[in-house]
């Protein structure tokens, strides 16, 4: 079966679809929003400069506990940022037309949506994957031990949240910490979500020696987009501040010394953020409620949702996700831009489950497909528990070895996790869900 229209299944009868469309993740306005923007425009500081920024730099540092916080137009431009960053303290500073990653190798996270990554490539760098665990779905200590090993040199580690659900930080960073290596902190997912590191609380965003939230549209709060890079050093804050804004010298003219980015945070995006950060607290909690009526309603299935640290983290549950378990998966393949599966009696798959939660208007997605599955970085390094993760298949041996993250991928999915989801939307949700396993 394709993604046909699977309530003619009989399997589905009854199951109406939704009005309006219930969504995986989207904006939650709350009016605010709308009063920071006008004083914006009244005031016209309608460009890069301006009391919004000013205000939610502040905010967000006292929240995240850091030193500093310089508003981006991306979480992708202040994890570019942060890395170029990283690379200069690293490796020194680099020629205009090179990146500061030129000739060295990056240890990342395999799991994760590609921006976390894409600033490797940014600064001429080659990414190294680092294969997932099971407990949080995050970057195995495991399997990053193993790639110091492999790759001793290395010196540079980017590490994200999946979900809103905060990795093993203690472990990576004494690792880290071991083999002298800095680490960039991609917190787009996990704003507000706390870890705790070495028996104290501590936010994400906070964790690593460079560190990156976003406000996409999709995220807990929102600007529409935006992102920023946090800090505890004056230096490196002035630094990105500087790339951001074209890198202009303190000079009448436009002086330049170093190459520079379009990357500051409009004054409007600001006021959006500004407006959005009192209601940070009940994001959380509303989506923390829609996780567990999903683990409740699940729970009588051959199912498990994203797991997490239940002693050491605090996680914003952004995304609700469950995976199906292995005897309990109907047969399911993926090419490149398609897929096909069979319908079996008691079992289901992601899939099937996606197509299911489309046809009644509401939106899943699949698990973010590896980075190491991509075709972009098929040619790079993967590093799981068992060391090389490449070239491991052999017409003479059965199997292919262990790759987490291609397991969750192949089983998993992530669920409708929107705020303004009602619990009787979320109720439909669930039976449908129970209707593929019949
Ligand atoms: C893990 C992760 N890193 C980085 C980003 C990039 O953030 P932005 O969209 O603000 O550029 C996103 C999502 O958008 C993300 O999910």
């Amino acid at each position: 079966m394709t993604a046909h229209n699977i309530l003619k299944d009989s399997r589905f009868a009854g199951i109406e679809p939704f009005e309006s469309k219930v969504w995986l993740a989207s904006p939650t306005m709350h009016g605010e929003e709308q009063y920071w923007v006008d004083d914006a425009i009244k005031k016209n500081w309608v460009s890069t400069v301006g009391a919004n920024i000013n205000e939610i730099e502040k905010q967000i540092a006292d929240y995240i506990g850091c030193g500093y916080a310089v508003a981006l137009s991306a979480g992708t431009a202040s994890l570019h940022l942060a890395t170029k960053l990283a690379g200069e303290k690293l490796y020194g500073q680099a020629k205009p037309n090179e990146g500061t990653l030129q000739g060295h190798r990056v240890f990342c996270s395999d799991c994760t949506f590609d921006a976390s990554i894409n600033s490797v490539a940014y600064e001429n760098g080659e990414a190294v994957f680092i294969d997932t665990e099971y407990d949080t779905w995050n970057m195995s200590p495991e399997a990053l031990e193993k790639a110091f090993e492999m790759y001793p040199d290395v010196k540079l580690i980017i590490v994200a949240h999946l979900y809103g659900t905060p990795g093993k930080m203690e472990e990576i960073k004494a690792i880290a910490e071991k083999h002298g290596a800095l680490i960039v902190e991609d917190a787009a997912e996990s704003l507000g979500a706390e870890y705790k590191l070495n028996g104290r609380w501590v936010e994400t965003g906070a964790l690593g020696d460079y560190n990156c939230i976003s406000f996409n549209g999709n995220k807990i709060i929102t600007g529409s987009a935006g992102g920023m890079f946090l800090t505890d050093s004056l230096e490196d804050a002035n630094k990105v501040r500087k790339w951001s804004t074209q890198s202009r010298e303190n000079a009448p003219w436009y002086q330049h010394e170093e190459v520079g980015y379009n990357y500051r945070m409009s004054n409007i995006i600001a006021g959006i953020v500004r407006g959005q950060l009192p209601y940070l607290e009940e994001h959380i909690a509303q989506k923390r409620a829609i996780y567990e009526r999903y683990e409740e309603g699940l729970k009588d299935l051959p199912v498990r949702m994203n797991p997490w640290d239940r002693e050491k983290s605090r996680p914003n549950f952004w995304l609700s996700c469950m995976l199906i378990d292995e005897e309990a998966m109907a047969p399911m393949v993926r090419g490149e831009h398609d897929y096909l599966y069979k319908s079996e009696i008691g079992k289901s798959s992601p899939q099937e489950i996606l197509d299911a939660i489309s046809s009644i208007n509401a939106e899943g997605r699949p698990i973010w497909k590896p980075m190491h599955m991509q075709p972009i970085y098929r040619t790079n390094p993967f590093v799981t528990v068992e060391g090389n993760g490449r070239g491991r298949t052999n017409a003479y041996i059965k199997g292919s070895g262990i790759d987490v993250g291609a397991d969750i991928f192949r089983r998993g999915l992530c669920l409708p996790s929107d705020n303004k989801m009602t619990p009787e939307q979320q109720d439909r949700i669930i039976e449908i869900i129970h209707r593929c396993f019949l």
